[in-house]
């Protein structure tokens, strides 16, 4: 399967959870790979694994904290202007949950920084890449919780709402370029963002999903791969829902 050959992805947050699994598939249909961590040594472990797991792939990975600047020039910068980004990925992100009367303002901060600028600061560097090669595909990962909001979650929730509104902004911006921006949401996955869920919450969240089962990386990565091909060279500026029905808005 080769639908992104010679395609070069970037997918913030790539060592883990729904970022690997978007990596390994789209290695697996040819692309040159650029995986972003912020854990060196996880980091690597991921790069050597991807790369045993796909010999034929180019599998690059660098430390980047996406909420600095600084980092995300630098990052593009290392990427090098003879490889222009084709399809970014902005996965990166984080939870720090508490009801909205002991939240920290530190924990808004930090989950906003990283969620929604780091995807802001992300989009605008590959940006100027794509203008340039006037092509592209930006995927955005936001949460089912933006669409139906969650108590606990209200730093997240607004971090992933303020997502799907970059989304639909940028996508006007650039549709004459031949860019595409569109944004996924997934509903809940199995990954390490998840795992701390008691059997009981689980139970609980699986009977408010019609298919009857928490989603994979992989149910991500493939709506991710329909977004960075060819097949969805007409849809721009959309919410894609992978939510196993739990919300259908
Ligand atoms: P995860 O916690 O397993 O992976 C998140 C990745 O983002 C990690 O590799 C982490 O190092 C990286 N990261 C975090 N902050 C960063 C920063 N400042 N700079 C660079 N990288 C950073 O999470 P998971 O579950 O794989 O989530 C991936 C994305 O999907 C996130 O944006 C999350 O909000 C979203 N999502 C996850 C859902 C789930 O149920 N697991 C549901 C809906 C959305």
């Amino acid at each position: 399967m080769n639908s992104l050959k010679d395609k070069l992805a970037l997918i913030t947050g790539g060592s883990r959870g729904i970022g690997h699994d978007i990596a390994d598939l789209f290695a697996a249909e040819g692309a040159q790979i650029v995986i972003t961590y912020r854990n060196e040594d996880a980091g690597k472990k991921a790069v050597s694994a991807l790369q045993a797991k796909h010999p034929g792939a180019s599998i690059r990975g660098f430390a980047c904290d996406v909420a600095d600047g600084a980092a995300v020039e630098a990052l593009f910068h290392a990427i090098g202007k003879e490889t222009p980004v084709d399809i970014l990925v902005n996965n990166a992100g984080i939870t720090k949950d508490g009801l909205i009367l002991r939240m920290k303002e530190e924990d808004w901060d930090a989950v906003l920084d990283t969620n929604l600028k780091g995807t802001f600061l992300m989009c605008k560097a590959a940006i100027r890449v794509m203008l340039k090669a006037r092509k592209g595909h930006i995927i955005n990962i936001a949460s089912v919780v933006a669409l139906i909001g969650n108590p606990g979650q209200a730093n997240y929730s607004a971090s992933k709402g303020g997502i799907i509104s970059l989304t639909k902004s940028l996508a006007r911006e650039v549709a004459s370029r031949g860019i595409t921006v569109n944004a996924i949401a997934p509903g809940y996955i199995e990954t390490d963002m998840t795992s701390e869920l008691t059997p009981e919450v689980k139970a609980q969240l699986m009977a408010n999903i019609p298919l009857g089962r928490l989603g994979s990386g992989r149910d991500i990565a493939e709506a991710a791969l329909f977004l960075a091909g060819e097949g969805s060279a007409y849809v721009t500026g959309q919410v894609l829902s992978v939510n196993g029905g739990l919300a259908m808005v």
